[in-house]
């Protein structure tokens, strides 16, 4: 089932056995909540290490944050550090697995998103359970996708659009039918929705893409998340795929957002 909401939790004072709640709960339900946190960036920082090593991107793609000290740590918002307001700002607002130009295996991330600024309209995140679009599919599309696979090249995601070369991951290749590294479950791994299939013509990697896209665009396989101030949200990148949904217009969105590096649980 997608989604999952913890209530009286305190992430700053967490007891082992509800830190290890909260971590099954990722990847089984692709996406938990946590309610009514009160954090500073330390205690953000710190939380996410209790899942695993923080994934430290380069700086072009931490998003206006400017803290030297909290690498781990990207800006999600309209509003620069200094208090302008980004007009029109848009980001993220299409289908995608964030880490999906790691290698397999390395891709395996969840992330961690606070809310602080919630704007009056608009600003929600959706989410879409892989497990539940796989299982859509009619059987003839999951026998003709049994073994494709997508290539993810750092030129295609238009975050990496300002990086250095140096930054440049290699590419890589994902099989599009995906076992889950924790919980075995199988789902769909696209990576983004503008990906080529493999060893396929243009026109029929074009057509299969498009029937994928139906199922990933599906309200039925979605959670849209309504922000509150003070939610924490944590999402398992191979269990689902995420989107902005835009339509803030110009009110202030203020989220942080941490990543790990997660290690399968036994
Ligand atoms: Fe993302």
């Amino acid at each position: 089932m997608l989604g999952f909401t913890f209530e009286n939790l305190d992430i700053k004072n967490l007891t082992q056995d509800q830190f290890i709640a909260i971590r099954k709960a990722v990847p089984l339900h692709g996406v938990v909540v946590i309610k009514n946190q009160n954090l500073c960036e330390e205690d953000l920082i710190a939380f996410t290490h209790k899942f695993g090593t923080p994934v430290l991107l380069p700086e072009a793609l931490r998003f206006n944050n400017t803290k030297r000290e909290h690498p781990e740590l990207a800006r999600v918002s309209n509003i620069l550090p200094d208090g302008t307001l980004l007009k029109d700002h848009t980001a993220a607002e299409y289908w995608h697995s964030d880490g999906d130009f790691w290698q397999p295996g390395q891709n395996y991330i969840f992330n961690v998103l606070y809310s602080l600024i919630v704007p009056k309209v608009g600003g929600d995140t959706g989410f879409v359970d892989l497990e539940l679009a796989y299982n859509s599919l009619s059987e003839d599309l999951k026998k003709k996708i049994e073994n494709l696979e997508i290539t993810v090249s750092c030129d295609e995601i238009p975050d990496f659009k300002d990086i250095k070369p140096e930054d440049r991951q290699p590419d890589a290749l994902h099989r599009i039918k995906h076992e889950h590294i924790e919980t075995k479950k199988i789902g769909l791994y696209l990576g983004h929705l503008f990906a080529k299939l493999n060893d396929l013509a243009p026109a029929e990697s074009d057509t299969i893409m498009g029937q994928l896209t139906q199922a990933i665009e599906n309200p039925a396989n979605q959670y849209v998340h309504k922000w509150s101030v003070g939610d924490v949200l944590i999402w398992d990148n191979t269990a689902v795929m995420h989107r902005g949904m835009g339509g803030y217009q110009n009110f202030k969105r203020l989220l942080f957002r941490t990543q790990a590096f997660i290690e399968p649980m036994k």
